[in-house]
């Protein structure tokens, strides 16, 4: 036997069941209308939902950035790699999300897990939706904590397994905006309990950031609910069209994170570019709450559009998720759409349930009616020539 061969019969398995991934490759900038194999094709993928990453605010910061500091931040936050403009940024995200303090590291991912690693370790008790972010469930791995999961957004069945583990210290933890399917917690009743069983709450705000909210402050603004939560979590990398990921909250538990989330000490910072980039965007954000309406209207007027051909579609974020559930199908829709010009990613396994493939809808501030009827329509024609019909996930 040849040392590859467990490699090459693995991939040939992913190919024969339809779950081998492969990247597309973009020849231009994130935004409603890319350039994608030569081809050009209306945009329903991006996480960029305030079609951010090309801002000439920002893009102009970031290159005065460019030009003062250079492009790499050559150490670790705690060694070399903190600059003015890392501050600025940490400064900035606090002020957005109304919070004492807030820690900016690499990735969403890497917030994520540091977060969780550095506060349950063996002992403790972290109870976490079953949908949550990959993300989410590394970090719960990784801290050593006894792993509860409880059935999605069923505040019922979390407080059963709380009651289950009387005493335990821990964290409740959840996505704001879950990433599949476009529904947000039950945040009333999560931070209830936690209140009550002195647990620890954390939200990750990766798809509520500029989405929800009036003003796009996300899931406790969208329930006028604005402190409730202990830990809240968010990536830079979607509504607000840079990189990087963040946690914010009080003073004490910034200082915390500081000394024990590995995922912050032991990577090198972000390049400055990178922070500007992000800050220049919060303030875009915070400037113009006008794109966070746009794209609230938006999501309500493709909801409709789809629905009125028959297409179930119910979501008060960027994300719709029209469920295909086989996944040879959901690819056959996909190949089809771009065909006609409309780039949707189709979600298989592992990332969803098998059985559960989706095209993930992604909406942006910036798409207009006409091109929002037009996927609409491409969308029922393309399902119907593929054999899929809707249905909705249980949960919504
Ligand atoms: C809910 C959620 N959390 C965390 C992440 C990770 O963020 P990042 O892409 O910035 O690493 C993502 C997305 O990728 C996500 O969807």
């Amino acid at each position: 036997m040849e040392k590859w061969d467990w490699m090459r019969e693995e991939l040939e398995r992913l190919n024969t069941e339809r779950l081998f991934r492969q990247m597309t490759v973009f020849d231009s900038p994130q935004a409603a209308l890319v350039e994608v194999e030569g081809r050009k094709q209306h945009l329903f993928s991006s996480n960029s939902y305030l079609d951010l990453c090309g801002h000439p605010e920002i893009k102009a910061y970031a290159g005065q950035v460019l030009a003062e500091y250079g492009a790499g931040s050559g150490g670790s936050r705690l060694t070399t790699g903190t600059t003015r403009i890392h501050m600025e940024l940490e400064e900035t995200i606090a002020r957005f999300k109304h919070r004492e303090a807030a820690l900016v590291f690499n990735t969403g991912y890497m917030a994520n897990v540091g977060i969780l690693q550095a506060l349950a370790g063996k002992g403790d008790v972290i109870y976490s939706d079953e949908l949550n972010h990959a993300s989410i469930i590394d970090g719960c791995r990784l801290s050593r904590a006894d792993l509860v999961i409880y059935r999605h957004n069923d505040m019922d069945d979390l407080e059963e397994k709380i009651k289950a583990h009387p005493g335990r210290r821990g964290v409740i933890v959840s996505d704001g905006v879950f990433s599949m399917d476009g529904d947000i917690v039950n945040l009333p009743r999560m931070a209830e309990l936690a209140d009550r069983y002195g647990l620890l709450s954390m939200i990750d705000e990766a798809h509520a950031t500029g989405v929800i909210g009036a003003t796009g402050r996300g899931t406790e603004e969208y329930y006028g609910m604005e402190g409730a939560v202990d830990v809240l979590m968010g990536t830079l990398s979607k509504a607000v069209g840079g990189e990087g990921g963040f946690v914010c909250g009080s003073r004490v538990l910034i200082d915390y994170l500081i000394n024990k989330a590995r995922s912050f000490i032991f990577s090198t910072a972000l390049s400055p570019v990178s922070m500007a980039a992000d800050t220049q965007g919060l303030r875009v954000i915070m400037n113009h709450p006008e794109r966070v309406k746009n794209l609230q209207e938006n999501i309500r007027y493709c909801c409709g559009a789809l629905e009125r051909r028959g297409i179930h579609a119910r979501s008060e974020t960027a994300i719709i998720p029209i469920i295909i559930g086989d996944e040879g199908r959901a690819m056959k829709v996909m190949e089809l759409l771009k065909e006609r010009g409309y780039y949707i990613s189709a979600i298989r396994y592992p990332t969803v349930a098998k059985g559960s493939a989706r095209l993930r809808l992604a909406l942006m501030s910036s798409h207009t009616h006409e091109e929002l009827d037009g996927l609409a329509e491409a969308l029922a024609e393309c399902m119907k020539l593929a054999g899929a019909t809707p249905d909705l996930p249980e949960s919504r």
